[in-house]
Order: structure tokens, then sequence, then C-alpha cells
């Protein structure tokens, strides 16, 4: 288990005050300035060592990310920070604990993560329902205005930063990072082809890095306390501690910081009260939020929650969202709720995500009351495969790898139910 002088942080709950001289006293805003006097590439250096990969669900490396940006500008182009506090993957709840509980850490990494990237400024981009979490966040970039955080001179480092809260309107593809950066400019939220990338054409045509909140807050302690004592939490390549957001049908549901690469029976037993009605009443786990495949109980039993262990059973950690399903759950018919999902969020500018998404959601609903026939499982998967890999934007795969997860894993429990209503047809037809 973590054990407390390894949490980052340290208000995750929200018992002590959130405010920046509370913060202070939990050690924010410490040493900043000497940190800044390290140097840009010293920041990237340690982040890189850190192995700190992205917290947002894709997992890339957050030193190398930084590492394009350029060191200086060759046409007089500003560069820009946009931190992600979307948080649109259902099941997931961890950037709004940082935002209303530890808002200072968030902000004191924008600096740093900006310093280190030479960003003229940061964008906060926050969805629209966090309402609270928007004026929460509001109050402490005041506060770290007046006491000189950011702003001119920031931190007395002769270094000039601002930070800005923009609203989103509340569409699970403004997440995405370059429909948000549309978004941000004012437009509708689209997808960009890519490239070009936004680290060359990103907000305003400028170089542009966009970071989830949580790998943006982790970064002034891992800069503090140093890459070699984040590193040495979790796995080789799996580094660091990690919120983790267990929802479902567990006996108290929780968002908790642990190291990386802890068992998920673990994860879910130590801090969640375990599994309604006991560890054997598991029927599967959705381990990274709504888009990674499930994980049926036999795999649950042994897996670690990390990048490379949810990836070799074809899973995925995406942002640790962990949605436990018990055995009443009806899986199929889950499973089908989360194809309207990807159809109702579906931006509708490329043709196997606009059409696909709508087709597969028909499937499974159908799938869901037994009324199909059995040849259009593989119908499904077949187009599940069509979808992925083959649109703008990551929805697409979003939306085909739950199916793929329920076929690979309950395949019979889909032919019993087109077994059954056979039969009952069959029945009903003979009387
Ligand atoms: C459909 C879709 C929705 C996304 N939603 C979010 C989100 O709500 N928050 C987030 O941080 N990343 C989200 N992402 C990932 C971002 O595109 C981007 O990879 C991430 O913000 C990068 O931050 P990181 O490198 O710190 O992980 C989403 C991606 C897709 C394809
Ligand atoms: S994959 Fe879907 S959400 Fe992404 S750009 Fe294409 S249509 Fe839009």
């Amino acid at each position: 288990m973590l054990s407390d002088k390894d949490r980052i942080f340290t208000n995750l709950y929200g018992y002590e005050d959130w405010g920046v001289d509370a913060a202070m006293k939990r050690g924010d805003w410490d040493g900043t300035r000497e940190i800044m006097a390290k140097g840009q590439d010293w920041i990237i250096g340690q982040v890189k060592d850190s192995g700190l990969r992205g917290r947002g669900g894709a997992g890339f490396p957050t030193g190398l990310k930084w590492s394009f940006m350029p060191k200086e500008s060759p046409d007089g182009r500003p560069s820009y920070l946009v931190i992600n506090a979307d948080e649109s993957e259902p099941g997931t709840c961890k950037d709004r604990e940082i935002i209303r509980h530890d808002p200072h850490k968030l902000i004191e990494g924008a600096l740093l993560a900006g310093y280190a990237m030479r960003a003229r400024a940061a964008y906060i981009y926050i969805r629209g329902e966090f309402v609270r979490e928007a004026e929460r966040l509001e109050a402490a970039i005041a506060q770290a205005y007046d006491k000189g955080f950011i702003g001119k001179n920031a931190c007395g480092s002769g270094y000039d930063f601002d930070v800005y809260v923009h609203r989103g309107a509340g569409a699970y593809i403004c997440g995405e990072e370059t429909a948000l950066i549309e978004s941000l400019e004012g437009k509708k939220g689209q997808p960009r082809l890519k490239p070009p990338f936004p680290a060359n054409v990103g907000v305003w045509g400028c170089p542009t890095t966009v970071n989830n909140v949580e790998s943006i807050a982790v970064t002034p302690t891992i800069l503090r306390r140093g890459a070699d004592w984040f590193s040495s939490l979790g796995r080789p390549n799996n580094t660091g501690t990690k919120l983790f957001c267990i929802s479902g049908h567990v006996n108290r549901p929780c968002t908790v910081e642990e190291e990386m690469s802890i068992p998920l029976k673990e994860l879910i037993e130590r801090h969640a009260g375990g599994v309604r009605g006991g560890w054997d009443n598991l029927l599967a786990v959705i381990p990274g939020g709504s888009s990674v495949p499930l994980i049926p109980k036999s795999i649950c039993d042994d897996v670690l929650m990390d990048f490379d262990s949810l990836k070799e059973v074809q899973s995925g950690l995406g942002t640790a969202a962990v949605i436990v399903m018990d055995k009443s759950t009806d899986i199929v018919r889950a499973i089908a709720r989360i194809s309207y999902f990807y159809k109702h969020e579906s931006c509708g500018q490329c043709t196997p995500c606009r059409e696909g998404t709508g087709w597969m959601w028909r499937v499974m609903e159908r799938l869901a009351a037994g009324r199909a026939e059995k040849h259009e499982i593989d119908m499904l998967l077949d187009v599940t495969k069509q979808v992925e890999g083959h649109t703008i934007c990551a929805l697409g795969d979003a939306a085909a790898w739950p199916i793929q997860g329920l076929i690979r894993h309950f395949r019979d429990e889909i032919e019993r139910r087109i077994d059954a209503r056979a039969a009952g047809s069959q029945a009903v037809a003979a009387e």
C-alpha cells in the first residue's frame, strides 16, 4: 500500500483547506523559483527520467511530449500550454477532485510545465458541467496572482506567465486534444486531422502542448522530490503514483491515490470495501474508463493496474477508472448502453464513426434482447475492426473496443440469449 510519505495529493478528500496558505503549508509553492532557476532542460530531463506517462488516457511519455516544443520561435509565434480538464470519460472522477481540493498543485504545475516549454500562458479547458470546480479554480488562480506566483515575473523568476480558465459546454469529444483546441478557439469542437501536430500548429496556429490535469499536477512534486523517487514507485515503464476511481458494484466507491501496478484485486478490496457480495460475486471489470475492453473475473484475479499489464490482457489503463460489475449485471445490456453513448457523442466528421457507431449500437440492442442470428456476432466484430483505426480521432476505437471485449469474453452469453429467444419463439409457435 502506498505510504503516506509518498502521497502527492495530500488533500484529495478536502479534509483541509484548499486555499493558498494551507496549500503552502502542505508544501506547494515551496522553492518554485529555485526549481525554475535550474532551467528548462533540467525540468524536462527530470520529467523524462521520472518515467511519467500522460494520465489523460493514452499514456504518452510526458517529458518526451514536452521536448517536442520549439526551444525558440522561428517566426515570433508564442507557445502555449493547454490543460485538459474536460474529464469526460465515463467512470472518471479524479481531475475534479484535484481542482476541488488541491488546485494549487495544478497551478504550480502549470507554471513549471509552461516555463519548461517556454509557453506564454496556460489555458485550463474545463468541462461546462464543472461549475463549482471552475469557480474554485478561478479563485485559486486569483490567489496565485495576488501572491506573485504567476503573472509578471512569476515567483520572482523574471518569467511572465498567465493562467486562464476556459469553460466548455459539455461534449465528450471536446476532451480529444484537437477538438478541445478548436473549441478553445470558439469553433465547433471537432477533431483536426494530424499532422500537423499541436506541437507545431496548435491553438491559434501556435505551438501547443495539451496535457491532462493529473499529469500537470504531479510535476511539482516530481521536481521537488526527484525523478528517482517517482520512478522507484510502480514498475519500469509504469512508474509513480496514480489516482484510481473505483465505481460500480463495490461497497465503498472512491477515488484513491495508489502506487502504479497495484494488483486490481488489492485495489478493490483494500480501498473500495470489496465487491458487493464478495470477490467470487465479481463478473467483470472495465479497468480504464468506458472505452477500454472489459476483463472477466478470471483475469481480474491477478492483473496489475498499469499500462503494460492491462495491455497484455488486451485491455488498457486508460484513465484508471475502474468500473466493477457483479454477477447481477446484464453484461450485454451494459455494453449496449456504452455503445449508445459513443453513438451519441460521435462528432460525425468521419463516415466509419458516424455510421458505424449507430450501426453497432443498433446491433448491440438486438443482441441484448437475443433478437439476432448467431452469425451477426462475427459480422459485428468485423464492423468494429473496420471502424477501429480508420477514423480521424480515437473515438472510433473507443466505440469499437468495449464490443470487442464483450465478444472476446462473453460470446457464450450472447449466444445463450439468441438460443433462449429462439426457443421461446418456437414454443410460442408450437402452442
Ligand atoms: C474522444 C476522446 C476524449 C478524450 N477525453 C479526454 C479528457 O476528458 N481528458 C483528458 O485529459 N484527455 C482526454 N483525451 C485524451 C486527449 O486527447 C489527450 O491525449 C490528453 O489530454 C493528453 O494528456 P496527457 O498526455 O497528459 O495524457 C480524450 C481523447 C479522445 C480520443
Ligand atoms: S472518429 Fe468520430 S468523433 Fe472522432 S473525428 Fe471521426 S466522427 Fe468525429
